[in-house]
């Protein structure tokens, strides 16, 4: 560490020292979409075979079922968009729908793509129940699609909680193109959870192997990568609080299982676990989690 007055004797402080007396930029200096590709290949360890489509495939029914019960939290953040009624939006990694939705009823068209077809069977069912006809889906990676031939390009682009490219720096890359007006983009701050009981499940179960979250989605990766490709985003910071409800510890148990792939030996942990983490009130049990969440955006040009 360099303290003021003191000769930054450190090689890493000598090489920072070259650098802005030789006139360079820092820029580069890191190259941060290679470091976020070596953190994602380090996780991937865990995961086994299962591939991500695989993955959400299996756990849509599971999402759609809990982010039905966070709709504050999604109307916060939809009304943090600008959307005009002739806009049209393309959501990226849309999930089931929970942006997508409520954002159709205020914008003239919505593109929803996904690599999982569970995830968009869900959003198809969703659409439907509310009676929109403006929303188009795409089954396909966004590694994938191509401008241009699946897609055209969008007033606004959204990836919310969807970034499980390998190259963030190319598809963030896409994502200005297919943008008109203005990219937004929602993901963690700091970590998945600020909750010391999640991070002991994690730490107990996996070897201190984070399995979500951590590190791969952090903003400040995706702050530097677009920094680099000289993209200067805004970027807020908001609190967020995860809160689900089961009616019963059994339901609890199920469904913590079905997202979070816990193994048949380790349920009897996982129960102990939740018996000490759910609180009961009138209507079952209620599960309450702080995250901090960041929304990271900006426009295609001055005024958009
Ligand atoms: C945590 S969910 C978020 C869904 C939705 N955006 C939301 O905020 O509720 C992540 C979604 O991103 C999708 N996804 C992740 N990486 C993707 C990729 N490379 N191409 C297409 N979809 C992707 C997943 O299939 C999943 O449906």
């Amino acid at each position: 560490m360099i303290r003021d007055g003191a000769d930054g004797d450190s090689p890493r402080s000598h090489i920072y020292i070259f650098y802005i007396m030789e006139g360079k930029e820092l820029t580069g200096f890191i190259n941060w979409n290679e470091l976020r590709k070596a953190i994602i290949s380090e996780g991937r360890k865990g995961r086994g075979r299962e591939s991500s489509e695989e993955m959400w495939d299996k756990r849509a029914k599971e999402f759609n079922k809990s982010t039905r019960e966070k709709s504050d939290r999604t109307e916060e953040q939809v009304a943090s968009f600008r959307l005009d009624p002739d806009w049209s939006v393309l959501d990226v990694g849309a999930g089931t729908g929970r942006l997508s939705v409520p954002i159709a009823k205020r914008v003239r068209t919505v593109t929803a793509v996904d690599q999982s077809r569970g995830m968009l069977d869900c959003l198809r069912e969703n659409i439907a129940g509310e009676g929109l006809a403006n929303v188009t889906c795409l089954q396909k990676r966004w590694e994938e699609v191509q401008l241009g031939v699946d897609i055209e390009p969008h007033d606004v682009v959204i990836a919310s909680h969807s970034l499980g490219m390998f190259d963030l720096q190319e598809a963030v890359a896409k994502m200005d193109a297919a943008a008109k007006r203005r990219v937004y983009i929602l993901t963690a701050a700091g970590k998945w959870f600020f909750d010391d009981l999640e991070e002991e499940l994690w730490e107990r179960e996996f070897d201190g192997h984070t399995r979500r979250g951590g590190w791969r989605s952090d903003y400040m990766l995706l702050y530097n990568i677009l920094h680099d490709m000289g993209i200067y985003a805004n970027v807020e910071i908001r609190d967020a609080e995860h809160v689900q409800r089961y009616e019963s510890l059994d339901e609890a148990v199920g469904r913590w299982r079905e997202m979070r792939d816990i193994p048949e030996e380790k349920v009897e942990d996982l129960r102990e676990y939740l018996s000490k983490k759910m609180i009961e009130d009138e209507n079952g049990l209620v599960s309450k989690r702080r995250a901090k969440s960041a929304m990271i955006w900006w426009p295609k040009d001055e005024g958009s």
